[in-house]
């Protein structure tokens, strides 16, 4: 098809816009289809910036946008304003100011989902404007914190439901909602049930495409330095920009980082292992007991094309773990789930540990990693 690159634009990374045509027609067509929109995908692929990209060129609403992330870095509600975009003044005040109202006893440090959407609700109503309200990082809104009894993904998982839940019974149609999440709790089979039915879509980001990556990694590299090689550096991360800046220092930038993901897939594995020693899982797992088996069993779910749950429980079971831990994220079937890894790295890690037989990541040598990435 040609690259697609709109040079006219400067993305956070300080570069074009590139690819996502296909991302952006889906956006178009999710948003006027759902009330709820979840972007969600491998970390560092451009989820954000493809929602903020489409809300500058492509929406035909007026989008509202909330930086969530960049929220957590004040405690003072008088301070929203910076991290909220209108398209219009007089539409920003009054949201502004609902929402100073209804926080006026507290601060930002308990604001949850549903503050943020009822007041905006409450705004678009009154002023009958048909808005899309799009927060960036929901789950990171300074509200959800975890407790003795819960995660703090658990808490902003439930809200996610009650909020999809409410959106559905709406009887007026003012508003669309489209968050973006780069943690794995929402792609769940568990996240996908519990907001089956409310008015909800989940749309997949994934990584860019090859021809689309060197051209921006060439871009990049005019304005800033790389040092690190076009193939090494897609072979790790794939085509995920935003490990452009920490990559691009060279090859002792990428020897570290290979190091501490190994670190990050042996902490998962360990973690999963444990969950399947638990006594309810006893029955399926059996094998969990030798790491080795973990190790196969992690790669063998990152290669299958195809896991259907009913038919292969325990890789499904893993597959899930693993989306919660970031390493692989999952891709809906009809009827079965592929899930693929978060970056190329994890599953060269593997396979190589499954031909050494190795009982843990670590033992994997590095510099093999490095060359074995080069050659692929
Ligand atoms: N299509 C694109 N063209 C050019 N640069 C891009 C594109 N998409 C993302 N980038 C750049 O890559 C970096 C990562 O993008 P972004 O932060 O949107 O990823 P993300 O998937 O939202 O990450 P996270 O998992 O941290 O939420 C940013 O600096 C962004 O500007
Ligand atoms: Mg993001």
């Amino acid at each position: 098809m040609g690259i697609f690159v709109d040079a006219g634009y400067r993305t956070r990374l300080g570069t074009s816009f590139y690819d996502r045509r296909r991302e952006l027609d889906t956006l178009d067509s999710a948003v006027h289809d759902y009330r709820l929109v979840i972007v969600y995908g491998p970390r560092n692929v451009g989820k954000s910036e493809l929602v903020y990209y489409w809300s500058r060129r492509r929406a035909k609403q007026r989008v509202i946008v909330f930086q969530i992330d960049a929220m957590r870095a004040r405690s003072v509600i008088e301070d929203l304003d910076k991290y909220l975009s209108a398209p219009e003044e007089r539409v920003k005040k009054i949201i502004l100011s609902r929402l100073r109202e209804e926080l006026k006893e507290t601060t930002t440090s308990y604001l949850r989902l549903l503050d943020l959407v009822y007041t905006v609700y409450e705004v678009v109503q009154t002023v009958k404007e048909k808005v899309v309200l799009f927060l960036d990082e929901f789950h990171m809104l300074p509200g959800y914190r975890a407790s003795m009894y819960r995660s703090r993904y658990e808490e902003a998982l439930t809200d996610l439901e009650a909020l999809a839940h409410r959106l559905a019974k709406y009887e007026e149609d003012y508003l669309r909602i489209v968050l973006t999440v780069s943690e794995g709790f929402v792609a769940t089979g568990e996240a996908l049930s519990r907001l089956h039915g409310y008015n909800a879509e989940f749309m997949p980001v994934e990584h860019m495409d090859g021809e689309h990556f060197s051209a921006l990694y060439n871009e990049y590299k005019q304005v800033n330095e790389c040092s690190t090689d076009y193939y090494l550096l897609h072979g790790i991360v794939g085509g995920a920009p935003g490990y452009l800046a920490e990559l691009c220092r060279g090859e002792h930038a990428v020897k570290r980082f290979v190091e501490r993901s190994k670190t990050v897939l042996e902490n998962s594995l360990s973690a999963v292992r444990n969950i399947l020693a638990a006594e309810p899982m006893r029955s399926i797992a059996g094998e969990y007991q030798d790491p080795r088996q973990l190790i196969r069993l992690a790669h063998e779910v990152m290669i299958e094309d195809a896991i259907k749950p009913m038919e292969q429980p325990f890789l499904y079971t893993i597959g899930q773990l693993l989306t919660t831990h970031n390493i692989v994220y999952p891709f809906l079937g009809k009827g079965y789930v592929r899930f693929k890894p978060q970056i190329p790295l994890y599953r060269v890690l593997l396979e190589i540990a499954v031909e050494r037989n190795a009982p843990s990541i670590l033992d994997v040598e590095t510099n093999e990693v490095i060359r074995r990435t080069r050659r692929q």
